[in-house]
């Protein structure tokens, strides 16, 4: 396993995670899915990435199952706000709730999901008190551009962003021009989401590339596990894949112990390359 990432406040945030968007709403596959996130925890993986938006609440219920009886030490939970509860008392309401679902006390990390319509400054003000009354141990936002992080670098408390949640795939490297380096220079890692391109469908080409398969041949992995070796292969990005199914989260622990040579990224690189300019930031 990759070793962890350090986050500005000095503690430890680990590499590869697991996703939870569209996990626990259908009954149907509801045990293959807690069999999943505790295959993923029985496997060494500790951090679980949510949402309220999830299902509304179904995917934290989920891990909340899924994780009971378990140690808190052993878990970093992320889960994440709606721009609309991102203020006033609707803040740490929508984070009792979120707690409660979960059934911990506090999260690892909260992020705010995307910007809305408070000002940065009264959710940075919120984020802060949560933090002071220990029901979150730090906060990060999700679906920030530059422009958003400097701006929120520049209001009270903003410093204290930890981390940045992103669309970042082989198929969609935007953030490579000017985010990544600019978070990299703050010390503010990035959470890559959809790191698999969601299963390849966000990107044509990805899975059918011959040049893909030969890469992932030569390490006798899938295109998909090559998919999150690129990612992982920045050294500031911790990725968060998400699956309802233990061999598929088996595949993904396997694929971040694997030594990605540089040569080799180079080829899957330059079959898809980064933009040599500034574009919009991708999101799903
Ligand atoms: N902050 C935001 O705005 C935002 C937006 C989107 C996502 N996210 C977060 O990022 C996480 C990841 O993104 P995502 O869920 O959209 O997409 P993703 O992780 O890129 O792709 C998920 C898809 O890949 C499949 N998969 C996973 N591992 C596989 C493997 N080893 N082999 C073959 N298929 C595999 C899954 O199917 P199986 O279940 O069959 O394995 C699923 O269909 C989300 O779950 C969520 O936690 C955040």
């Amino acid at each position: 396993m990759l070793s962890d990432l350090k986050l500005k406040d000095g503690s430890s945030f680990p590499r590869l995670g697991m996703g939870t968007w569209l996990l626990g709403e259908n009954p149907g596959t509801h045990e293959e899915e807690i069999k999943a996130l505790r295959t993923g925890l029985e496997e060494g993986l500790t951090l679980i990435d949510t949402a309220e938006m999830y299902g509304n609440g179904l995917s934290e219920k989920l891990i909340g199952e899924a994780i009971s009886g378990r140690s808190r030490d052993s878990l970093y939970l992320v889960s994440k706000v709606l721009p609309s509860n991102a203020g006033g008392d609707r803040l740490e309401r929508s984070l009792d709730t979120t707690l409660k679902r979960l059934g911990t006390d506090h999260l690892d990390m909260y992020l705010y999901h995307w910007r809305g319509g408070y000002s940065l400054e009264e959710t940075v003000f919120c984020l802060e008190k949560m933090v002071r009354k220990g029901k979150i141990l730090r906060w990060g936002v999700s679906n920030f551009d530059t422009d958003d992080m400097e701006e929120l670098l520049s209001v009270p408390g903003g410093e204290n962003c930890c981390v940045n949640q992103v669309l970042y795939h082989l198929g969609s490297r935007g953030i490579e021009f000017e985010l990544l380096p600019f978070l990299k220079e703050e010390g503010i890692p990035v959470m890559a989401y959809c790191p698999l391109a969601q299963a390849g469908s966000l990107k044509s080409r990805l899975l059918t590339s011959p040049v893909l398969k030969t890469v992932a041949d030569k390490y006798g992995v899938s295109v998909m596990q090559l998919l999150l070796m690129f990612v992982l292969h920045n050294e500031n990005v911790c990725a968060i894949p998400r699956s309802g199914k233990a061999s598929h989260v088996k595949q993904n622990i396997q694929a971040a112990s694997i030594d990605f040579k540089d040569e080799d990224f180079r080829i899957i690189s330059e079959a898809f390359p980064a933009p040599e300019h500034k574009t919009y930031l991708d999101i799903v």
